[in-house]
């Protein structure tokens, strides 16, 4: 197991470049299911990634990655299931469901589990790909679904914009019989991406964005030629980097239209995010943050996503923050952490009160998800002496080469081998 031990205090100067995103890839990636055949370019090299093409080898796909490029293959037979020791790694593999049972007719996959961030059931997926013919049943851990014949075209309205169930309904509808109404989808940029790719294959898609995506079914998909999107959640995390270190960073290929909201409370806070020409943007700090109030939506609204990375950079603020987390219904993990550092924080239910104080000091840090990690690690920069952070392969799921990045912008930060058995 690794470790990153970094040594507060240095500002981030100069240039990074953000990399594709992970959350638009991995369906993308899941979409090769329902073409046989697919090259996705700007793929981010990182663990969950791995294990996406992993699960398609396991499959029976053909599966070559060369540098920040994937290419996949329908070979021979197709094994249609995703098994526990998968699943358990990486609950995304869900989005192999609505394709396997839209192109094979059948489909077994382990159901995922809860997480450390909320109990993030499923139903909603199934609900409404059952609503399109599928016989689905639970047992022995594993969700089995079968259609006699196609999927059938229908109206869905989902109760809550659900990304991963508005994907797999999306994906699942491309090759379906008829025509396919989903209403109250989720808006967010890595649906709109997908939907773009599965168009280049031939898909009738149109809505990706709103509120309500019509999908008119076709018989058969061509290959996704496809390079993925900037990933919105790195360019927010070293925004919110620079918002503790200080310093002045450009990024190159940055999202900037899928970060209103996000660059929006930065502002507020007093941080200067400019943008320049060709999709670069230069964030610079000139002052101490001033406590900003967030609450986390669906897309357009601020994303779940960097709850964790804000509030880190509340820490420092001047003044009083309050955030409130209403996607997920336990993602407050990394407060305890924050606090090792020095934080004032309290929680009461799915609100945070943060009150800025001048100083956070190096500690012994435990990442217990994503981007919990990912807020631990920008503390850490700003965190007077040593922070080490533990169980980073957290954040190797979801970020490529964080270290080497912040390294190029000047940090003192380095990974290490643990002297823990996590
Ligand atoms: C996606 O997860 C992202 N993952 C998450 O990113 C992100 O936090 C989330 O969307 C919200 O933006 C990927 O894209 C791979 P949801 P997903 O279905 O699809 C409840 C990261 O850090 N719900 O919109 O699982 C659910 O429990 C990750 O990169 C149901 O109740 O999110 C949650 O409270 C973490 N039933 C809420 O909806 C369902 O059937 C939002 O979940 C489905 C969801």
């Amino acid at each position: 197991m690794e470790k990153f031990v970094i040594k507060g205090g240095k500002e981030l100067k100069g240039k990074v470049r953000i990399s594709g995103s992970k959350n638009a890839s991995l369906p993308i990636l899941f979409a090769s299911i329902l073409t046989g055949k697919l090259r996705l370019s700007n793929v981010p090299d990182l663990r969950d990634i791995t294990t996406t093409c992993q699960l398609l080898k396991q499959m029976g796909f053909d599966v070559r990655k060369s540098g920040n490029t994937v290419e996949v293959e329908s070979g021979g037979d197709i094994k249609t299931e995703a098994p526990y020791e998968l699943v358990k790694t990486m609950r995304a593999s869900i989005l192999c469901l609505g394709p396997l049972i839209a192109k094979y007719g059948r489909a077994r996959v382990s159901m995922p589990g809860g997480c450390a961030i909320g109990l993030r059931p499923v139903n909603l997926h199934l609900k409404a790909l059952s609503k399109m013919g599928a016989d689905i049943k639970i047992d022995h851990g594993y969700i089995t679904a079968e259609v006699n014949g196609k999927l059938k075209g229908c109206e869905i309205t989902f109760d809550f914009p659900t990304v991963g169930g508005t994907e797999n309904v999306l994906m699942a509808a491309t090759l379906a019989k008829g025509k396919t109404i989903i209403r109250n989808a989720a808006k967010e940029p890595e649906i709109v991406d997908l939907a773009r790719a599965l168009r280049k294959a031939g898909a009738e898609i149109e809505g990706e964005g709103t509120d309500v995506i019509e999908i008119r079914g076709t018989s058969d998909l061509k290959e996704i030629d496809y390079r993925v999107m900037p990933d919105r959640i790195e360019a927010g995390t070293f925004i919110a980097a620079v918002g503790l270190a200080g310093g002045e960073v450009e990024m190159e290929e940055f999202p900037f239209e899928t970060l209103g909201a996000v660059i929006e409370k930065f502002e507020e806070a007093g941080l200067r995010i400019e943008k320049l020409d060709g999709n670069r943007v230069l964030v610079k700090k000139v002052d101490r943050l001033k406590g900003t109030d967030i609450i986390t939506q669906p897309y357009p609204g601020f994303p779940t996503d960097m709850q964790a990375q804000f509030m880190a950079a509340m820490c420092l603020a001047d003044g009083i923050s309050v955030i409130k987390e209403t996607i997920f219904e336990n993602r407050f993990m990394h407060v305890l952490e924050l606090q090792r550092l020095g934080a004032n924080i309290s929680i009461e239910g799915n609100t945070v009160v943060v009150k800025g104080t001048e100083k956070l000091i190096g500690a012994k840090v435990t990442a217990t998800d994503l981007r919990a990690s990912a807020s631990l690690v920008i503390a850490g920069l700003a965190a007077e002496n040593t922070t080490e952070v533990y169980r980073i392969y957290h954040l190797d799921r979801g970020y490529e080469k964080m270290e080497k990045k912040l390294q190029l912008l000047g940090a003192d930060i380095r990974r290490e081998k643990s002297e823990l058995p996590y």
